[in-house]
């Protein structure tokens, strides 16, 4: 159980570090884009300030034809991408590399997006009139590649990072539930020995109990008194001996250790067996048992204590039953091999649902009968189910009856 937590805080912890690493990854990468789009607007903002007093106007139509002209006399080429747009915003000259052939500002790119640039345009204006527009870009290709190139490295490290938290979580989360797993332990082991502390004491009771009760005494009075007395002791006896041996074997199954006493068990068989068991208790009681147990279904399990179950169920049944039937049937569905235990009898209420699988809850019903357990055969019901990685649900209703329903993973064959 402190294993399974331990694994899963250590999950929870890796989620929530990759989580916050990839938002940090992805906020730097903005505010650095941010950051270099801001300067890119700068440097634009200075070439069109510096080229906008080449252009020149003739017939009404902007040109920097002889501007170029003279760039390629002096050998200087033109690095950035300059080009004069008309007043329909139509590209009428272009110069320098391949750029995006489109009146925009920002970051843009071309229709199949092999081209990206930062782009910025004015218009140009002479002497109170507007001729088209002059528009600067300077290609982003090389700055978007590391960015991409950046995100992708940040993505590869993930699973060793993930890797990495995950096992640190993992030591973390060890030495955080260290205490609680000590304590769970101490628990444990604390039941188990008081359980086995208090068996040698039961016995002693019950084997003097029984040399009093074969003294022969001469007095009948004083006789019929003691014998009354040593009843109540021995029937007290009986209880504690029932409830250490519930919790020992309580502690055994949530001991996990049945796990690797595992065999396979024909359920047939074994149902029938625990049903002829209880045969005679109901016939004293007049009740019948109806076994529909016709599957052949295996399961893998720890015999003794898929037996204690099974057992425990019908022990209920027969308990808290006064008239009617009992039915235990055996079916099987494509995973699980199914026991349904139903009853005719006093039920169990919508809210005692959940608790009756608590440790030594017993419903107000039960509680006042005579007969009684002390409240812990459900709870070992579960834990065998649990150890056997099966599950137990009821369905019920008060005065009407109820059916316990146990499902055992099947044997894989
Ligand atoms: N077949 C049943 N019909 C009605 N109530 C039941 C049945 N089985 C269990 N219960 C309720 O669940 C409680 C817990 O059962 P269990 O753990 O076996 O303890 P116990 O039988 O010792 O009381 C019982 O006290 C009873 O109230
Ligand atoms: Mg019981």
């Amino acid at each position: 159980m402190v294993k399974r937590l331990r694994l899963k805080l250590a999950v929870y912890f890796a989620l929530f570090v990759l989580i916050l690493y990839e938002l940090g990854v992805l906020g730097s990468v903005g505010i650095f884009q941010w950051g270099l789009s801001r300067s890119m607007d700068i440097l634009l903002q200075d070439l069109l300030a510096e080229t906008r007093p080449s252009v020149e106007i003739t017939n009404d139509i902007p040109s920097l034809a002889s501007w170029a002209r003279a760039a390629k006399r002096e050998h200087s080429p033109v690095l950035a991408i300059v080009q004069i747009y008309d007043q329909n915003r139509k590209l009428i000259q272009n110069f320098g590399p391949a750029g995006v052939k489109r009146l925009a500002s920002g970051h843009i790119f071309n229709k199949d997006k092999t081209i990206s640039v930062r782009s910025l345009y004015q218009p140009i204006i002479h002497q109170g009139k507007a001729y088209g527009f002059l528009q600067i870009q300077v290609s982003t290709a090389s700055d978007d590649k590391i960015f991409n190139d950046m995100l992708l490295a940040t993505f590869l490290v993930m699973p060793f990072l993930a890797l990495g938290v995950v096992v640190a979580g993992y030591q973390f989360a060890g030495i955080a539930l260290k205490p609680v797993e000590e304590t769970l332990s101490l628990f444990k082991r604390f039941v188990a020995d008081a359980g086995h502390e208090l068996k040698t004491p039961i016995s002693v009771i019950e084997a003097a109990t029984e040399t009093l009760s074969a003294v022969e005494g001469s007095d009948p009075i004083a006789k019929a008194d003691l014998e009354f007395e040593l009843n109540i002791i021995s029937k007290a006896n009986k209880r504690m001996k029932e409830l250490t041996s519930d919790l020992l074997f309580l502690a055994k199954v949530e001991d996990q250790a049945i796990i690797f006493r595992r065999r396979e068990i024909i359920m047939a068989e074994l149902i029938e067996e625990v049903v002829d068991q209880f045969r005679p208790l109901a016939r004293s009681k007049n009740l019948i048992i109806e076994l529909d147990a016709t599957s052949s279904v295996i399961i893998e399990g720890e015999p003794e204590s898929v037996h204690q179950a099974i057992s425990n169920l019908l022990s209920n049944a027969v308990r808290y039953t006064d008239q009617g039937k009992i039915s235990v049937r055996l079916s099987e569905s494509e995973i699980h091999a199914i026991v349904e235990v139903s009853d005719t009898g006093i039920g169990v209420s919508e809210a005692d649902k959940d608790n009756i699988f608590h440790r030594f809850h017993r419903s107000e019903e039960s509680r006042s009968r005579e007969a009684g357990g002390a409240g812990l055969g459900l709870s070992i019901v579960k834990a065998v189910l649990e150890a056997h990685k099966g599950s137990v649900s009821v369905e019920s209703e008060l005065g009407a009856g109820s059916t316990f329903i146990v499902r055992f993973p099947k044997k894989l064959v």
